[in-house]
């Protein structure tokens, strides 16, 4: 497809993409998918789409509970997260990936019993579109599970609360919508679905750990805002050297909202 996550927003660069999967690779993240696959249900046999696969370990987990009789495709349009994706997928059985954007999804009418999409919809500016699309490729009665990250719901803990402030408002730029989770359910409803679940999936960091999700998350920050809301280079710097610098008081806190929804 040729093409990076993120017109304007965050880029699914090869670089990125692979501080994104080590993030995913946390336990915060381990235990974020556990979650996600408890909403899921999947039965042996599911036909399932993951939209935004990404670095493909939701694919992955997911292709053990389906067998060998089910399916899983996953779609994103960044040629490196698909890159990463096959290296893990490709391995395994039932898997299929391919570069394709959810506003135009390669599969006919009902292809699915259900379609996941994990932190992918905040990226994307036709929200609307999108789940009409997602509506489309799902049999009657078929299933979707969203996970999306609402911004306002974040709590870092920093020696410079302006600064914080600043820096937390540039980085707003990296997606479509960083207050996605409040209007979704709505999205949902007018595009044919009804509501059957949702919940707050909260991350705590505290302590500063490399191996935790924040601290991938502080290198991803601390990349893209310069340039955005006037936070320069070296304020980005000092702003990251200073969340590190915590040690032991290190705070971090965010909320996911989990929606599972029903096509009428
Ligand atoms: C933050 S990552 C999440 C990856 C994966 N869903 C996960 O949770 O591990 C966002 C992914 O969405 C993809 N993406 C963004 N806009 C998209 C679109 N319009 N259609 C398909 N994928 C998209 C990006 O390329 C990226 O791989």
């Amino acid at each position: 497809m040729g093409g990076e996550a993120g017109m304007g927003g965050l880029q699914f660069d090869p670089e990125v993409s692979r501080k994104t999967e080590a993030m995913y690779t946390t336990s915060d993240m381990v235990e974020q998918r556990r979650i996600v696959r408890v909403a899921l249900a999947l039965r042996p046999g599911d036909r399932v789409l993951d939209v935004g696969v990404g670095p493909g370990l939701l694919a992955a987990e997911m292709a053990e509970e389906v067998g060998p009789t089910g399916r899983i495709c996953g779609i994103d349009i960044s040629d490196s997260m698909l890159a990463i994706a096959r290296t893990r997928a490709g391995a395994g059985p039932g898997i299929e990936l391919e570069a394709a954007s959810v506003m135009r999804i390669p599969h006919p009418a009902e292809s699915f019993d259900v379609v996941v999409s994990t932190q992918v919809f905040e990226y994307v500016d036709d929200v609307a579109g999108a789940l009409d699309e997602v509506h489309r490729v799902l049999r009657p009665a078929g299933r979707v599970v969203l996970l999306d990250t609402d911004w306002a719901s974040v709590v870092w803990r920093s020696s410079d609360d302006a600064r914080m402030a600043r820096v937390l408002t540039a980085f707003e730029d990296h997606l479509a919508d960083p207050h996605l989770p409040r209007t979704l359910a709505d999205g949902l409803a007018k595009s044919g679905f009804m509501l059957t679940h949702q919940q707050v999936v909260p991350l705590l960091n505290t302590g500063y750990d490399n191996r935790t999700y924040s601290a991938g998350l502080i290198d991803i920050v601390s990349g893209f805002v310069p340039g955005h809301g006037g936070v320069t280079a070296d304020e980005a710097r000092a702003w990251a050297a200073d969340l590190r610098s915590l040690g032991a008081g290190y705070f971090f806190s965010l909320n996911r909202y989990l929606v599972v929804a029903s096509a009428l």
